[in-house]
């Protein structure tokens, strides 16, 4: 089990990396575009993957032209041994040639794939089979539709153990800190988390509290033992 982060800042990525706690980094065109980042895809995931190696970095390709995702899928997974390339399920139309051009590159040209946009443990059983090493759904997008995503990560976490596939599943789109532990105790091998999410793992209001009251009462602790010392030192001068 492992927490992935799902942004394409690379101080973010080196914020979070320092401190020991995710295992992989997924981007997608929405979260670049959002969050300004002004660099050119190749510079940001080769920084990106630079920072967490030998963990993987997630790049989706930006066409869905059958030959051109092909051609993209190769050019990212040359700029680092780490990148894993990304591809819908479909295409906007419902297109199939994106489960045919997963197939071929991680059955012939040795590149590991991440599908992804997927809402259904149907769609990601079905990845599975065409050979993708990640297969993620979209946690938040399925309960907005008003379904309870722990029920498709268990069916799907079933029958990738009963059809023995290898694929590893990657839940996304995680909208509240509960989602990360109930995703993976669902039987999700990753969640992947926004960083202000997982700022909101760590940090609690009353932890502050009590941090506060213990380095307060240091502080007086050590007032009130050199306040002694000069009593006692005053007290020897007499
Ligand atoms: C995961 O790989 C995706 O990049 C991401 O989590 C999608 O989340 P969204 O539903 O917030 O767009």
């Amino acid at each position: 089990m492992a927490i992935f982060l799902d942004t394409g800042k690379v101080e973010e990525v080196e914020q979070f990396h320092k401190l020991g706690i995710i295992r992989g980094v997924t981007t997608n065109p929405t979260i670049l575009y959002r969050s300004g980042v002004k660099k050119v895809l190749k510079d940001c995931s080769r920084d990106i993957a630079r920072v967490i190696a030998p963990y993987p970095l997630s790049v989706e390709v930006t066409t869905n032209d059958r030959q051109k995702m092909f051609d993209q899928a190769k050019e990212f997974s040359s700029w680092a041994e780490n990148i894993v390339v990304k591809i819908t399920v479909h295409g906007p139309e419902g297109e199939l040639d994106n489960l045919e051009v997963v197939h071929e590159l991680e059955t012939r040209h040795n590149i590991r794939v991440n599908v992804t946009a997927m809402m259904s443990a149907q769609q990601c059983f079905l990845a599975a089979m065409a050979g993708a090493t990640y297969v993620s759904m979209f946690g938040g997008r399925v309960n907005n539709m008003g379904y309870n995503v722990v029920e498709e990560i268990k069916k799907l976490s079933k029958l990738l153990e009963d059809f023995k596939l290898k694929s590893k599943i990657i839940l996304g789109s995680t909208r509240e800190v509960l989602n990360v532990v109930e995703w993976l105790h669902a039987g999700a091998h990753i969640v992947t988390v926004l960083p202000n999410l997982l700022k909101g793992m760590i940090i609690h209001p009353y932890t502050k509290e009590t941090v506060k009251m213990f380095l307060d009462d240091a502080a007086k602790a050590e007032e009130e033992l050199l306040k002694d010392e000069r009593i006692k030192s005053e007290t020897l001068r007499i």
